[in-house]
This record gives C-alpha cells, structure tokens and sequence, in this order.
C-alpha cells in the first residue's frame, strides 16, 4: 500500500481530485468505483472546479457507487443517488445512464443480482474510490462480511447507523438494512484510492496499517490488493 499523508482535509481533497482528474484524462472512457460520506465531498468539489478550469470531461466515463440504502427513493435527499447527483453528477458532463448507483426502491436480492450483471457487463472498474468507516467497514461491509461477499444486502450495525444519524432527524430515521458491493466486488478493481480523514478514524487506521488480514475488520483486505494508495490527513494520524 502507497501511503501518502497530508497535513490537512483540504490538500487530501486536492491530491485526491488531481489524481483522478489525470487518470480520467489519460483514459477518458475510465470506469470509476464512488464512494459517499463526508470523507469524499471536498474530493468532488475539487473535481468539479478542476471540470471547469481544465476542461477534464466525464462523457465518456463509467461509474459505479458502492451502496445505498434498502427503502430509499431517488427523491430522498439522503439517498446515495441525491448526495451523488447533489456533489457531483449534476455539475459535470457525465451521462445519466453510465452511472449506476443499486436502486434502493428495487427487490433488493433480485437489485443484488442485477448490479453485479451492471459490473460484469460494463467493468471491471479502473479506480475505486474508497471512505472508511470507523470500525473498518468498507461500502457497507461490516465486519464479520466474508471476504467472497458479492453485491449483497446487508443489515447495518447499531454504531453505522448511529454515525451517519447526523445526515437524519435521528437514529430511527436512518435505514437499517442498505445494498452493498460486496469485499470481493470491491477489490476486483484494478486500483483502489482509499481516503482517510479526521480524528474519529485514527483508531480504524492504525488497525488497518498494524494490525492482521481478517474478516472482523474489512478493510484489512486491502493488504492484499497490489495497487493501493492511501491518502490520509493529519487528524487520522495524530497521536495526541
Ligand atoms: C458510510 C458509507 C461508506 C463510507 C463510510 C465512511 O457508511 N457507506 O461508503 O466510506 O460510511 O463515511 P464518512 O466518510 O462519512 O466517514
């Protein structure tokens, strides 16, 4: 794994965005794996700004999201399908029927089954974006997901619900069950960029660059993928 630390959320949304600005430039018809939560947003603003001043064009691009929640309309400004629309799809050229993000409203195992015949026909991704979640979770994986896990339906965890509560009225609102690409969806990519900010992650950190390759934590997975790159901000590695 490229680790690469930055001193602050801004320059890890910079070196972030310009890193895939270019890779979108040398392939214009890139597959690109997305990501949601606070962790990517200054990305795709920069993403945006670097859209509009060098030109960098999503016509042709390809991408998939990673989750969304089982129950969720469209029109929900919490599902994953408005924060993508709201962050980046509406304000760039991409085009509406390359993007896919699991429709929340579908039969969720017929929906499963579906997604992964969507990343068949038009993958593999070329470079998946990644958040992590505090207790290492990646998408919606919780620990304990196997590491052959597909596209799959998961129910979340009591503390995943609690910490993305702060996007709802409260804890009640937020779904408890989500589709997610499953562990081996995920690292089927041929490059993972995976993003680390803020002090709440600095344990999930340490855990994925000290500690052993094992379901109960996730993301230790990417241990063993052979081209990852982690940026990661000054909050996530300090000590105090
Ligand atoms: C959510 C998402 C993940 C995200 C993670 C961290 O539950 N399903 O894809 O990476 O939590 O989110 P944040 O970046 O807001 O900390």
């Amino acid at each position: 794994m490229d680790i690469i630390t930055t001193p602050s959320y801004e320059a890890l949304s910079k070196e972030a965005a310009s890193y895939v600005s270019r890779k979108v430039q040398e392939n214009p018809h890139i597959v690109l794996g997305l990501a949601t939560g606070s962790t990517p947003t200054g990305m795709y603003e920069q993403l945006i700004k670097n859209h509009i001043t060098l030109g960098t064009s999503y016509r042709n691009v390809t991408t998939f999201n990673l989750d969304e929640y089982v129950g969720m309309s469209k029109k929900n400004h919490n599902s994953y399908y408005a924060f993508m629309e709201k962050h980046l799809f509406q304000h760039i050229d991409i085009q509406n029927e390359f993007t896919f993000i699991p429709d929340g409203m579908s039969d969720p195992q017929k929906e499963c089954g579906l997604y992964e015949e969507k990343l068949r026909k038009h993958g593999p991704i070329d470079l998946q974006i990644l958040g992590l979640g505090a207790n290492g979770h990646i998408g919606f994986n919780e620990p304990g997901t196997p590491f052959c896990s597909r596209t799959h339906v998961v129910e979340l965890t009591d503390s995943t619900r609690k910490a993305n509560s702060r996007f709802f009225k409260g804890i009640e609102d937020v779904p408890t069950h989500a589709i997610t690409m499953g562990i081996d969806s995920i690292v089927n990519a041929k490059e993972i960029l995976l993003l680390v900010s803020g002090a709440i992650k600095k344990e999930a950190f340490e855990k994925l660059l000290y500690g052993d390759i094992s379901e109960d934590f996730p993301a230790s997975i990417l241990k063993k993928h052979p081209c990852v790159k982690i940026l990661a901000d000054q909050s996530a590695l300090d000590t105090s």
